[in-house]
């Protein structure tokens, strides 16, 4: 059983693709949303949190496990691969590498947590594949609690456009997804990137890039061909250290699925 963990219902992003590409493999989905925002605290509570967590998806038999959280593995990983050798982590992190590639501008624009953008990993990350572009960034944590409480079209559209449009202003074509709550607000940000190039008709096509592709494949090559065996009944289950009946309704409003999740204390 694949397990996924976040810190709440945004790394449904990368499940939905998992599930896409190993439709025959069950997974065990945790959102940590007792402790919700991680983007908004310490490493070291982000690193016991999802230390805490990823324990939990161990001693129910999950391997690999998918952190699917930007923050939580730019905190953790390192430790989580390091406590638990056994087991094989699938981390997430700010797509700078791609972006690098892609760019025309030379300005990459990067949107993430503060937590993100202030780890050690991502400034290791930006020293490794970024050598000539220049980096800009915005932490958007009212995008967070926008996604996990089903915001409005009209607050969501107020929330992503000013953003989006200081990042361009700024020169970005490449935009990257930093946290795995973003690619449910990409028609939002679609729509924003639409106004901005109707006021700026010269300027470049401008990239989006949501990291769940490339971390699904990662996980497909963790497992290899052996362990992709069809299993006869695949289980979707999903566990909130919060309130399940809001994680239901949350999931099932961005994921388009019939979502019932449990409570469990981590
Ligand atoms: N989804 C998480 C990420 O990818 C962050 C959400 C939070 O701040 O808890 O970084």
């Amino acid at each position: 059983m694949i397990g996924v963990f976040d810190s709440g219902i945004g790394g449904l992003s990368i499940l939905r693709e998992l599930a896409r590409l190993l439709p025959q493999i069950s997974t065990l989905y945790l959102a940590d949303q007792a402790h919700l925002p991680y983007g908004e605290r310490l490493a070291e509570e982000v690193q016991a949190l999802t230390l805490r967590c990823a324990s939990w998806l161990v001693a129910r038999g999950c391997d690999p496990i998918v952190i699917a959280c930007n923050t939580a593995s730019a905190a953790a990983l390192d430790l989580l691969r390091q406590r638990f050798p056994h087991i094989r982590f699938v981390g997430v992190e700010p797509a700078v590498k791609p972006a690098a590639r892609q760019t025309r501008s030379g300005v990459i624009g990067v949107l993430a947590t503060r937590a993100t953008l202030q780890s050690r990993r991502y400034a290791d990350l930006l020293d490794r594949w970024v050598t000539s572009a220049r980096i800009v960034e915005h932490a958007c944590p009212s995008w967070v609690e926008a996604v996990e409480a089903m915001a409005d079209q009209s607050v969501l559209e107020a929330l992503v456009a000013p953003c989006v449009h200081s990042l361009l202003d700024q020169g970005a074509d490449a935009l990257v997804l930093g946290c795995t709550h973003f690619p449910f607000l990409s028609p939002w940000i679609a729509r924003a990137i639409a106004a901005w190039r109707e006021a700026h008709p010269d300027a470049p096509e401008i990239t989006v890039i949501d990291p769940a592709p490339a971390v699904a494949q990662q996980t497909v090559r963790q497992i290899g061909e052996g362990f992709a065996q069809p299993e006869s009944v695949v289980v979707r289950r999903f566990v909130t250290t919060g309130d399940p009946m809001h994680f239901s309704a949350v999931a099932s409003y961005w994921l388009g699925w019939n979502v019932d999740a449990e409570h469990a204390q981590c």
